[in-house]
């Protein structure tokens, strides 16, 4: 069993709406996690300790959201290094939010990160409760791959 932190922003819901399905198909795999809003983390040392590191940020103008931006100034630390990471993130017609988070994990954090990109769900696919096994799915392949 590892443990998992999921950590994300979002501002109306559906990237919100994708952290739970993906915590639902982590717990599905045995493992033990922890969602929090990146409100909910002050400081860097406030997330050390995981085994796995999944941030989820949805697109705003081209961009992950200011919060998100300020949280991975804020959370950089030596202790996520070489740590296995994710990214995911609700959009229209873009998603370079969740893949500028993807690519600050892996360059900046220096982080080993499971997958060539973000995971990305359009907004109309959340808002038709479609998601659901994408997103758990999801988290099965990673799982896969902690172990
Ligand atoms: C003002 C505004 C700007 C947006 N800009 C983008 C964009 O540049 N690229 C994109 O793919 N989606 C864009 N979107 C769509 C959002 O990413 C989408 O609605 C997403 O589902 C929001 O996620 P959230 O509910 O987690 O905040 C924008 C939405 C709004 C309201």
């Amino acid at each position: 069993m590892k443990k998992i932190l999921v950590a994300y922003d979002s501002k109306t819901g559906r990237t919100e709406k994708m952290a739970r399905l993906i915590v639902q198909g982590f717990q599905e795999a045995g493992h033990h996690v922890v969602d929090l809003h990146i409100s909910q983390i002050a400081v860097a040392s406030d997330i050390h300790g995981y085994d796995a590191y999944i941030f989820g940020c949805p697109t705003y103008f081209e961009q992950p959201t200011e919060q998100m931006k300020q949280f991975l100034i804020m959370a950089r630390s030596d202790a996520l290094k070489g740590k296995p990471g994710g990214s995911f993130g609700s959009y229209t017609h873009h998603g370079l939010g969740a893949q500028m988070v993807h690519d600050t994990m892996e360059r900046i954090y220096q982080m080993d990160m499971l997958f060539t990109g973000p995971f990305r769900v359009k907004d109309l696919i959340i808002d038709a409760d479609m998601a659901g096994q994408a997103c758990r799915d999801y988290a099965n392949g990673i799982s896969r791959q902690l172990n």
